[in-house]
């Protein structure tokens, strides 16, 4: 049965009315890792698994969330200004009607029962699908149309002030600004944006390494802290800059001496990184596959030397990626310590391709892991 009928079937039973159906999709990123934080560019693509949201508006001023897959819902009362994060699933929903509200926006109470189809810990955004399906149908049933870089900026509030994870704008914004066979190519700073689109003769191929290593909060935090440091450590030559994003490959080499050996690691990866971003945007719109996949490997060994970010899964997956046919490139995708790969793959191998790596990945590692052959799909909506 299709998702939506499913949810909508299981959502009038319990709550004995029809509901209306959101959903968002997750994500992955093609390249530009650890730089939406830093103001800088990133190029993602939303992809075909959904968080789904059913909904039916209150008569009061009551929100209940339900999940299919965890047991325990919630219940808040938007009038209650005190709502305290319970660090569980729920603070994704509840975190983003707390926002709503603060941004200006009055809700009306309601029944939401959700479910997520995005892998969870494969740093392919099941968090931001949530907060944006969430948003999606709060905003529409309480009768407020809002834009759609303003409810990306909410939704990284909740996850930012109620959920406590310094996250970027990247993950909410391309949940609800995807476009079916295209990348995004993404201005951190300004929030502007162009199409790119991905040519036919290639698929996107995600693998899954089965495995988020417990750092993977803290540390992403601690990067965030890092690469400000390195900030302020510029600025005294520098004055001018606000964030990495401002700094060239050249200034930084002229002002090595300032920055401590860590801040100094990161902000490489940072301003390398957003050139990868914008010369891959060029090969792809030149269809240079090569040149993009070329980046994709510099960039994964960025991500692992200089972010210090990878893990030994993800290295792995990498590594059996690059021993493969028709693979132009591979790279972890998301914030890092486990998840998972990108691999930009001839389409005709692109079958065979996820096969074997699942097959291999389990051989090495005892893990089952998922490859998932993905389109780029269009950003989250109302279904029918
Ligand atoms: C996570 C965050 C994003 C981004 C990536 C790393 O997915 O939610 O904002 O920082 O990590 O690129």
């Amino acid at each position: 049965m299709a998702p939506q009928k499913a949810i909508a079937e299981q959502f009038a039973k319990k709550f004995g009315i029809n509901p209306r159906v959101y959903r968002a999709p997750g994500r992955v990123n093609l390249m530009g890792e650890h730089t939406d934080y830093n103001e800088g560019f990133v190029m993602p693509s939303a992809i075909g698994f959904y968080c789904w949201v059913a909904i039916a508006g209150r008569e009061d001023r009551r929100l209940e969330v339900f999940s299919q897959e965890f047991p325990a819902g919630r219940e808040v009362d938007l009038a209650d200004s005190a709502i305290q994060a319970s660090r569980s699933w729920s603070d994704y929903p509840v975190g983003v009607a707390v926002q709503l509200e603060k941004a200006g926006f009055r809700l009306r109470g309601a029944n939401l029962l959700i479910h997520g189809e995005v892998p969870m810990g494969a740093g392919l955004s099941s968090s931001a699908s949530i907060e944006v399906a969430t948003a999606l149908a709060l905003a529409e049933e309480s009768g407020h149309a809002i834009d759609r870089e303003q409810l990306a900026l909410i939704c990284q509030r909740a996850e930012n002030d109620f959920v406590g994870m310094r996250s970027g704008i990247m993950d909410q914004f391309i949940s609800l600004h995807g476009r079916a066979g295209h990348a995004l190519m993404l201005d951190c700073r300004t929030l502007e944006f162009a199409l790119v689109s991905i040519p036919e003769s290639v698929k996107l191929v995600i693998c899954n390494t089965g495995v988020k290593h417990q750092l993977a909060g803290s540390e992403y935090n601690r990067r965030r802290e890092e690469c400000e440091e390195a900030v302020r450590s510029l600025k005294k030559a520098l004055p001018e800059i606000r964030a990495l994003r401002d700094v060239s490959l050249e200034q930084l080499e002229r002002n090595r001496g300032l920055v401590a050996d860590v801040p100094y690691k990161r902000a490489l990866h940072i301003v390398t990184e957003n050139a990868r971003v914008l010369d891959s945007v060029e090969a792809l719109r030149r269809d240079d596959l090569q040149r993009f996949g070329e980046n994709m490997a510099v960039s994964h060994r960025s991500l692992r030397d200089l972010f210090e970010v990878s893990c030994y899964e993800l290295d792995l997956m990498v590594e059996l990626a690059n021993q493969r046919e028709g693979v132009y490139g591979a790279r972890m995708t998301g914030g890092g310590f486990g998840g998972a790969t990108i691999n930009l793959v001839d389409a005709r191998r692109a079958e065979v391709f996820a096969e074997s790596m699942s097959k291999a990945y389990q051989e090495k590692t005892g893990i089952a892991a998922q490859a998932y052959v993905c389109d780029p799909v269009d950003g989250g909506s109302r279904v029918e």
